[in-house]
């Protein structure tokens, strides 16, 4: 062959990792195209097993290894990729039903969770229902001959109730039905999901995995190979791969987790308990708190608990006044998500999110970041003035 031309030759010039270099970072593998020697090596080649790859959507080295160390993480064996946690549940959720099928749903649950139900979903014709995630009879009564999917959600991401997980797990067991749990509060650290029994742990890793504050992504990992199998393929038809860079940092932020993860938790519960003896506050909503609806549940379960806390204000101040509170505080920003290292204050209507709510007061939930707790603490007591 002639020689190229040296735009050619830069975009064909040879490389090899260099070979013995060995360190612990993963290298960032990045790639839509991967180069087949010849046909017959093409042919060879099957996305759906994880010996070779086949194009970058399904995975590089680089995603290969952070799907690794988050199955680790959730005590799994296999583990998919999201480009955010709603796409996760979007998968679960695509994998596994069809026209005609009925989704169960706790009445606390994520709420764009609750809204693709009851919008995309809904318009392709499955069915979904709402039970009670305190009591598990609730759930019993609920499953029918078409209910195909249960999704847990412990604590709950904004109530922060904790359900009895053994139980509701027992029931759709005992009814030969999935369960998919929303994994993000526990984070795989808090308790073990797989041992309790769920057939799926889906993980929105934009919180303590990442960290930061600045990645999204999701994961959706199983114990079961024909489970896996099914999801890949919804995986694969979807679209859903994630980016190396993106992945990147997960794997930097992953073993900063568990320190995190308890510094989180233990400012979270000093200030529970802060606020729990304030007497602008009707009730603290925290499942480590005795009080808290299913701290027993979170107590025979959990060795850890976030860094979440919702506090129920006296129904005496209007929501006005608790969004002034929320105004009035400066190292709590507002806006949603959580687990990264700044503090965060959503004001939420709960009047809708549970049937029956029990909380009549406004609430707000705090993400408690990675500031000094005592700095929280002043500027929460600070804020509180706005109540008056
Ligand atoms: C409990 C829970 N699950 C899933 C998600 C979705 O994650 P993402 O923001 O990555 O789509 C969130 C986000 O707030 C969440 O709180």
């Amino acid at each position: 062959m002639a020689s190229k031309r040296p735009v050619t030759e830069l975009i064909h010039h040879p490389y090899q990792p260099p070979a013995g270099f060995e360190a612990v970072p993963v290298g960032v593998h990045k790639a839509s195209t991967v180069i087949f020697a010849n046909t017959a090596a093409m042919r060879a080649r099957d996305w759906r097993h994880k010996d070779g790859y086949t194009y970058g959507l399904h995975g590089t080295p680089t995603t290969f290894t952070l799907e690794a160390r988050i199955a680790t993480l959730e005590g799994g064996k296999h583990t998919l990729l999201t480009p955010s946690g709603l796409a996760a549940i979007v998968l679960v959720n695509f994998a596994l039903l069809k026209s005609g099928d009925e989704l169960l749903l706790p009445d606390n649950v994520y709420g764009p969770s609750k809204e693709l139900a009851r919008s995309t979903l809904g318009g392709l014709g499955i069915t979904h229902r709402f039970y009670d995630p305190l009591r598990p009879q609730s759930l019993a009564s609920l499953i029918g001959e078409h209910t195909r999917l249960v999704w847990l959600e412990a604590a709950g991401s904004v109530t922060l109730e904790f359900p009895d997980l053994r139980a509701l797990v027992g029931v759709c067991r005992e009814r030969g039905v999935t369960t998919a749990l929303d994994n993000t509060w526990g984070a795989g650290l808090a308790f073990a999901g797989f041992e309790v029994g769920v057939d799926i742990s889906m993980h929105a890793l934009t919180k303590y995995p990442s960290g930061g504050g600045d990645v999204l992504m999701g994961a959706v990992t199983t114990r079961d190979d024909a489970l896996h199998q099914r999801l890949k393929l919804a995986h694969m038809h979807l679209g859903l791969g994630v980016g190396a860079n993106d992945a990147e940092m997960l794997l930097r932020s992953l073993p900063s987790l568990p320190l995190r993860y308890a510094a989180h938790d233990r400012a979270a519960r000093q200030l529970a308990t802060w606020f729990a003896a304030r007497p602008e506050v009707a009730q603290v909503l925290h499942p480590a708190l005795p009080g808290s609806p299913g701290h027993e549940h979170w107590a025979a379960l959990c060795s850890g608990a976030a860094g979440l806390l919702s506090v129920v204000f006296d129904a005496r101040y209007s929501a006005a006044q608790v969004d002034a509170f929320v105004d009035a505080l400066k190292l709590f920003r507002i806006g949603y998500s959580w687990g990264g290292p700044v503090s965060l204050a959503v004001p939420y209507d709960v009047s809708n999110m549970r049937r029956g709510s029990p909380y009549r007061g406004a609430l707000v939930r705090f993400s408690v970041g990675l500031e000094a707790v005592e700095d929280l603490q002043a500027d929460l007591e600070q804020a509180l003035a706005a109540l008056r």
